[in-house]
């Protein structure tokens, strides 16, 4: 059985992390499987949405296998980052991906999680970046794009203290969408995937860069990429076909383009 397991079902794209006896740990190859795996499914153009889930088990990514760390020589930042690429290919997705987060979410996985778009979690899950507790930091996005999404005092605690926080936290600082039962989680999930699915993916797909623009831009230049996308979208296809839809109180044909 692979340690990556793909799975499409009506335009929505589901990739598990499969290592349940350790925890979905991400080894190497693991690392390695799930950046190939994205790869395909952003090329592929039956799918609309991605999802990220672990496998059944108490973690949905326990982080890095830490039993590996012990035996790897990471030299210098340019393997770090091609070790790591698969964070690159999540955030440089062109199409959604929601992370399915049902148990620990640590370290690496927390980090593979806020490369996603959004984040469902079950509210039995915690997470944290552990990382300090061995004597490391996060170095897979982890002080950066927490910083970014909960602001610089709650990162700080989470990642000098190694302490996990709860789901209800979680979602108390906006660092997932939203919890659920553990059982409901992937209804919801494929809930959410499915309702951005319905919509014409060429606005999708300029409204995703506009958003992730602002962690790149200034706001001047962030309004006017905005502005850039909105025209295009206005003048494509199905800008024209969701305006007619709506004054003839029809349903829109859109043909992602
Ligand atoms: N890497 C490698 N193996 C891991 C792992 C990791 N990140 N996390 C868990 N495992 C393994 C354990 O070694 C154990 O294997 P074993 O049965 O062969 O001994 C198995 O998964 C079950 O974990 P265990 O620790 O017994 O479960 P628990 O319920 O007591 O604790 C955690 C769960 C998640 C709190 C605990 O496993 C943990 O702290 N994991 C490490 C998390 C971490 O620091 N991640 C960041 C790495 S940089």
């Amino acid at each position: 059985m692979s340690d990556v397991l793909v799975e499409v079902k009506d335009a929505i794209g589901i990739v598990t992390v499969n290592r349940p006896d350790k925890l979905n740990s991400l080894s190497s190859e693991v690392r390695r499987n799930l950046a190939e795996a994205f790869e395909k499914f952003d090329n592929d153009e039956s799918i609309d949405v991605c999802i990220l889930a672990g496998s059944k088990s108490k973690a949905f990514i326990a982080g890095a296998d830490i039993k590996e760390f012990s035996k790897m020589k990471i030299k210098n930042k340019e393997e770090m980052e091609k070790d790591w690429r698969i964070t690159t290919v999540l955030s440089n997705m062109s199409k959604p991906v929601i992370a399915m987060i049902d148990g620990f979410c640590l370290g690496g996985g927390l980090e593979l999680a806020m490369s996603c778009d959004m984040r469902l979690a079950s509210d039995s899950s915690k997470l944290g970046q552990p990382e300090i507790n061995i004597g490391i930091i996060p170095g897979a996005g982890g002080t950066q794009r927490l910083t970014r999404l909960i602001g610089e005092g709650r990162a700080m605690e989470m990642i000098l203290t190694g302490n996990m926080i709860t789901a209800s936290k979680a979602e108390q600082y906006g660092l997932v969408n939203a919890i659920y039962k553990s059982k409901e989680l992937k209804e919801k999930t494929i809930e959410l995937a499915k309702t951005i699915s319905e919509k014409s993916q060429f606005a999708v797909k300029k409204a995703k860069v506009s958003v992730k623009a602002t962690s790149e831009m200034n706001l001047q230049d962030g309004l006017s990429y905005e502005q850039e996308r909105f025209v295009e979208c206005f003048n494509s296809h199905d800008g024209k076909e969701g305006i007619n839809a709506f004054i003839e109180k029809r349903k829109p044909n859109f043909k992602g383009k």
